[in-house]
């Protein structure tokens, strides 16, 4: 569950280049609710994810996670019960240490930590974990990150994060960086993830097909705020044209020629 209560984040503050990236802003998310995120470039959506993890200071507001006050915890306090993953494939692993190291550090953090009684028998969960993304990475533990793909990376990078069941997963682009097919493959573990686990997701997309098709709720940004929140049957019955439409009115005219939004 989360609770972001008229959460301000003010870059370069008293500065001329002063900018509140978050303006305000407040939503409720309960336990198991899956959010996709859409809005503009700079609409402040990776922004309100580092304000959910920790990552940038707030300049005013609360963020409560499973019904703890989180507002003043560091982001390494924080990291054990949020877990995220970013555009970037090399972001989310340690691309010099080995496949199972990077799934032995990251099933040390969580609410649910993996700790078996023995070693080896923590190494035969891990394994038995990687070959459910069926990429077959279990007959590749002992090599480093760095010689996966970006799709595998990716799989593995959400595996990581998702795997001890977090409070809250971030999803930042996560797939945007790949090609169609790996995007695919990424975007059905992401399915089985957050259904398996049932857990609490924002995931920002650019795809609005995307956004309409998976989670159970969708949240459009502009300029630090929500400007549109849509869930249930408005959500089943929305289209890209529509979003497209709100998107324009939000904006103003001058972008209403904008087409590279239905990318
Ligand atoms: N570290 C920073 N220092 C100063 N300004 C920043 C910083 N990070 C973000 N901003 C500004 O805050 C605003 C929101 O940025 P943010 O990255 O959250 O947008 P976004 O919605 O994720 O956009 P995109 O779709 O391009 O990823 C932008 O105006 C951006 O320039
Ligand atoms: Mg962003």
């Amino acid at each position: 569950m989360i609770v972001v209560e008229r959460l301000t984040v003010v870059f370069n503050p008293g500065t001329p280049d002063e900018r509140a990236a978050i303006d305000g802003l407040s939503i409720n998310v309960p336990r198991g609710q899956w959010i996709s995120v859409i809005g503009s470039n700079g609409a402040g959506k990776t922004t309100l994810l580092n304000a959910i993890a920790g990552s940038v200071p707030t300049a005013a507001g609360r963020i409560v996670l499973d019904g703890v006050d989180r507002s003043g915890d560091p982001e390494y306090r924080r990291a054990r019960i949020v877990g995220r993953v970013r555009q970037d494939p090399s972001a989310g692993t340690a691309p010099d240490m080995t496949v199972i190291d990077n799934m032995a550090l990251a099933s040390r953090k969580g609410p649910r930590r993996l700790l078996p009684a023995k070693p080896a028998s923590l190494k035969r969960r891990l394994v038995e974990r990687l070959a459910e993304l069926g990429m077959g990475l279990e007959n590749r533990t002992e090599e480093n990150v760095s010689r996966l793909s970006g799709g595998q990376r990716q799989a593995l990078a959400l595996l990581m994060a998702a795997m001890t069941e977090p409070s809250v997963l971030l999803l930042d682009e996560h797939t945007a960086a790949l090609d169609p097919r790996n995007a695919d493959i990424v975007m059905a573990l992401t399915r089985r993830f957050i259904r398996d686990y049932r857990l609490t997701a924002l995931m920002v997309t650019h795809d609005m097909r995307r956004a309409l098709a998976d989670g159970d709720r969708l949240i459009m940004m502009h300029e630090g705020g929500i400007v549109a929140d849509i869930a249930g049957e408005d959500k089943a019955s929305a289209t890209v044209e529509g979003l497209v439409r709100l998107f324009r009115d939000v904006r103003g005219e001058e972008y209403a020629e904008d087409r590279d939004l239905l990318s």
